[in-house]
């Protein structure tokens, strides 16, 4: 039995605390890392955090997180709202799965209301920032028992 969580994120938050921070802070990728790690430990999982700016890449790392993984927490960005193939791959996972977002996209463009991700995930965090990372570790925690 795994004890590693696996935690993706999608394109352009590796420019965190830049990007439009009005909208999604001034914490940086590293910040929500660290955070995340520290969840993690006080719960006495690994965890596994990774960035791309490519679909494809972050398709192969769910694959990876469904032989490896005990459950998954994942920010797609912008593949939330395009991607069935992102879609498709965690529809093979049997872990808990908890669709993370910094920004709540239900008051934002009307583009981002719809989550592919969404018919996937057992849970859905958003709107609380950078601590919603630290809230997605102490779930999925939960979630394992
Ligand atoms: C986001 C929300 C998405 O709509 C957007 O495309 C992002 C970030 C969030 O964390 O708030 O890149 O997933």
């Amino acid at each position: 039995m795994t004890s590693t969580i696996y935690l993706l994120n999608g394109p352009n938050l590796n420019l965190l605390g830049t990007r439009e921070p009005e909208i999604y802070g001034h914490d940086t990728l590293a910040d929500v890392e660290a955070r995340a790690r520290t969840r993690a430990s006080v719960h006495g999982y690994d965890l596994v955090f990774r960035q791309s700016n490519h679909e494809g890449e972050i398709v192969s790392w769910i694959q990876e997180a469904r032989e490896n993984g005990a459950a998954l927490i994942i920010n797609p960005a912008a593949f939330t709202h395009t991607s069935v193939a992102i879609l498709d791959a965690l529809k093979m996972l049997e872990v808990p799965i908890i669709e993370l977002h910094l920004s709540n996209p239900h008051r934002r463009e009307p583009f981002r209301h719809h989550s592919y991700v969404s018919l996937a995930a057992t849970a859905v965090i958003a709107g609380l920032g950078a601590k919603g990372y630290g809230v997605a570790v102490d779930a999925a925690a939960e979630l394992l028992g």
